[in-house]
């Protein structure tokens, strides 16, 4: 079975989950989104950095052409992986993909360190007390999301990757 990876990174979290990822799948191809120039694999995986509450705007682009394929996605986000804004972000990406008749098969999740040039924007511009200003619980997820991907996140994509390839090779 070919399997593309295509994956969107701004700071390389994402990269170096598509990158653990591709370590368990055989005969797939990673490239970067921008890089993509043929969809004719039987597996796509999406991987997408979040960016207000859904995939970036190139992962997106790609979603949006994918039709009747067999699709799985994974993404990085500064929020937390089991928060509800994590599962807003699942859904949403999750929508695009079946609007087309595409077929998903799996996805991950996992933090990923927020650019600290916008941590550092965002002290500035907002009030503690704004929707985006750096009251003490954004401080602590920012903290917590910088040391991820992690060792530990990377080996649990490989381990759910490699469940999900199993599901469909029986
Ligand atoms: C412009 C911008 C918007 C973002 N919006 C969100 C968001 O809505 N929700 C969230 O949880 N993280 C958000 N993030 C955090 C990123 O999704 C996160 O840091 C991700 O791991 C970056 O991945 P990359 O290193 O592959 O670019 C945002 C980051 C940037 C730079």
């Amino acid at each position: 079975m070919k399997t593309l990876i295509a994956y969107s990174t701004k700071t390389g979290n994402t990269k170096k989950v598509a990158e653990a990822i591709n370590e368990v799948i055989d005969n797939s191809e990673i490239k970067n989104i921008d890089d993509v120039d043929n969809l004719d694999y039987d597996l796509v995986i999406v991987g997408a950095w979040i960016d207000k509450g859904t995939a970036n705007k190139e992962a997106v682009e790609l979603i949006t052409k994918l039709k009747n394929k067999m699709v799985a996605f994974f993404f990085t986000l500064g929020a937390y992986p089991h928060s509800a804004h994590a599962k807003d972000c699942i859904k949403r990406i999750e929508n695009l993909f079946i609007k087309n008749n595409n077929e998903v098969i799996g996805y991950y999740l996992c933090q990923g360190a927020v650019n600290p040039k916008l941590i550092e924007f965002m002290k500035k511009q907002f009030p503690v007390d704004h929707p985006h200003g750096p009251n003490p619980e954004r401080i602590k997820r920012w903290t917590d999301a910088s040391s991820h991907p992690n060792l530990e996140d990377l080996e649990n994509a490989k381990l759910k990757f490699k469940s999900i390839l199993e599901g469909i090779n029986g």
